[in-house]
């Protein structure tokens, strides 16, 4: 059952798609109901991205996810937000095996969270997966470039688009996302020449990260952005907070205050009234 939050007047995979060439799309991820709350206003498109699974559940790689796991999450996004687009990661071994099982994941995906479309990464080689969730009804985001799902099988996060044949690849997995039916495709850690290119060539919004500032909108991970993640920063990220610091200073004045026993004080206990 979908969360109750959530309402008709949200931001459409259709709008997104309309918003090609123009003003461009802001996208940030989100993971909470707090994080759906805030960052409502502010956004066009908030992503329930699988990062999730190493940015708040301590995973080494996005590969730690589970079906179960983005569902939740996006139900809590979904509660927490009213106008944001929600789109929904498929995490890995959801979707690849076959067209009937991605259209099952993304049934699920869809029915028990009412985002508003699915992501999946990949592109000539999830094409009728694609093809076979757009048939559904259910609207899908692609993602190209940096697969950080196929990063075991890459060997580390490897920058795209640096020779000739991958660059040939690119094109030829961003034209397959198209024809299948996307309504936009992200392009990550992508050399910022193709990945400029890339926007030109297909008629469907890109969604830059590490690619280039002529995609059709951007994206970040939140906890990068705002200075909350423990490990390290990639270097496409522009950190706008350093909430880390913040926490750390509240943490270290509240042990002080708790072993002083300046906290509790007078005002956070309850007495009798005189
Ligand atoms: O999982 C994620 O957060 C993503 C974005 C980085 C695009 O896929």
């Amino acid at each position: 059952m979908a969360p109750e939050r959530s309402t008709d007047s949200r931001i459409g995979a259709e709008d997104i798609r309309r918003r090609k060439g123009g003003v461009p799309i802001v996208c940030l991820t989100a993971y909470t109901y707090p994080t759906g709350r805030m960052l409502d206003s502010h956004v066009d498109l908030l992503l329930v991205g699988d990062s999730v699974a190493m940015v708040l559940h301590g995973h080494a790689t996005t590969l730690g996810a589970s079906l179960e796991m983005m569902i939740a999450h996006g139900q809590a996004v979904m509660r927490g937000s009213a106008r944001a687009c929600v789109v929904v990661d498929m995490p890995a071994g959801s979707y690849e095996t076959s067209p009937a099982q991605a259209v099952a994941s993304a049934r699920r995906i869809s029915d028990e969270t009412g985002c508003q479309a699915v992501k999946l990464e990949g592109g000539v080689d999830v094409s009728s997966q694609i093809a076979a969730i757009v048939a559904e009804g259910i609207p899908v985001m692609g993602h190209i470039g940096l697969q950080p799902q196929s990063v075991e099988k890459d060997g580390g996060y490897k920058i795209k688009g640096r020779t000739q044949d991958n660059i040939r690849a690119l094109f030829r997995d961003a034209e397959a996302v198209e024809k299948a039916g996307a309504f936009s495709v992200v392009i990550e850690g992508t050399m910022e020449t193709v990945a400029s290119e890339l926007t030109r060539h297909i008629s469907i919004p890109t969604i830059g990260i590490g690619a280039s500032g002529d995609c059709d909108g951007q994206i970040l991970v939140i906890d990068d952005m705002i200075g909350m993640t423990v490990d390290r920063v990639p270097k496409f990220v522009k950190q706008y907070a350093d909430l880390r610091s913040v926490i750390a200073d509240a943490a270290a004045r509240y042990a002080a205050e708790v072993r002083s026993r300046a906290f509790p004080g007078p005002s956070h206990v309850f007495k009798d009234e005189a």
